[in-house]
């Protein structure tokens, strides 16, 4: 059942102290897993710099935190000018990195696919994440340890009846995590994804409604188990992130209720 309450959420299943004197970059922290996220880890005594497109919602979530270990950045992952800026304002050291932010607002087949639409998929859900993971290493080298995870989809593991640039944008997120987990497990920095299923956030109402999305996502939505709360999802990359995950590396970790295993 999905929990109407995301901020209680986080409050309630936060393991205290597990970020103390970390500081880790979210995307896509302004609404829906991203947020959710950036509230666990703030919960959990670390520093988090928020990065998303809306400033406006960055503030709601500022509001709501009340934290002096939250910095907001209001940044588009698709330009390079802002992700100097997003690490910038991190300092330098950056202990993790959650590539949260992406989009999928086209069901399109690959008969129906403009280019447009295909490079836009691409900008956010691949080069935004990879270009972020390119920005911190420097600091995660230097100190010889670090943790990054991205946010795949359960579309990273099968055809799934996502747009084809959706599809293919989120088997290159998992392309991306097993290349970087094995080029620098010898540095101390792991490199994981988290693959959800349905999550109750306003892109899956979007995706239902669009042209192509059809109702096809409420279907999906209609399976067992059921869709997962933001913070479910904030639970698995905040495990991934913290030591708790400190044996784990290249992996794709499913975070959908079992979903995956039917
Ligand atoms: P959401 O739409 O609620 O949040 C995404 C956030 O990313 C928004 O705040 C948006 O402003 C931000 N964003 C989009 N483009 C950006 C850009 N260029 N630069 C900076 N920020 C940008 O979506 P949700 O559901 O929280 O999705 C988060 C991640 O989870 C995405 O990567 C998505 O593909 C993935 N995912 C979501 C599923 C779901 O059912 N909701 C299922 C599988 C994967």
């Amino acid at each position: 059942p999905v929990v109407s309450d995301p901020a209680a959420e986080a409050r309630a299943r936060a393991v205290p102290g597990r970020f103390r004197d970390q500081t880790v970059i979210v995307t896509g922290a302004a609404s829906g897993i991203g947020r959710a996220t950036a509230a666990r880890i703030l919960h959990e005594g670390g520093r988090v710099i928020a990065v998303d497109l809306s400033a406006e919602k960055l503030a709601e979530l500022a509001a709501e935190s009340e934290s002096a270990e939250l910095v907001t950045v209001p940044a588009d992952v698709t330009d390079p000018e802002d992700i100097d800026r997003i690490v910038a304002a991190a300092g330098e050291r950056i202990d993790g990195l959650a590539n949260v932010a992406g989009i999928n607002d086209d069901f399109s087949p690959a008969h129906e696919v403009s280019d447009e639409m295909w490079r836009r998929v691409f900008a956010v859900n691949v080069d935004g994440p990879l270009r972020l993971i390119r920005a911190v290493l420097p600091s995660m080298l230097a100190a010889r340890s670090g943790r990054i995870v991205n946010v795949a989809s359960e579309a990273a593991l099968r055809g799934s009846a996502a747009g084809v640039a959706y599809t293919a944008s989120k088997h290159a997120v998992v392309g991306i995590t097993r290349n970087c987990a094995v080029m620098y497990a010898p540095h101390g920095i792991r490199v994981n994804a988290v693959a959800p299923g349905g999550v109750a956030t306003g892109m899956a109402v979007a995706a239902d409604s669009s042209e192509f999305g059809g109702g096809r996502v409420k279907d999906f939505l209609g399976m067992i188990p059921p869709i997962a709360t933001a913070d479910q999802l904030a639970a698995s990359i905040t495990f991934l992130l913290s030591d708790d995950g400190i044996n784990i590396n290249g992996v794709v970790l499913p975070s959908d209720g079992g979903w995956s295993a039917q």
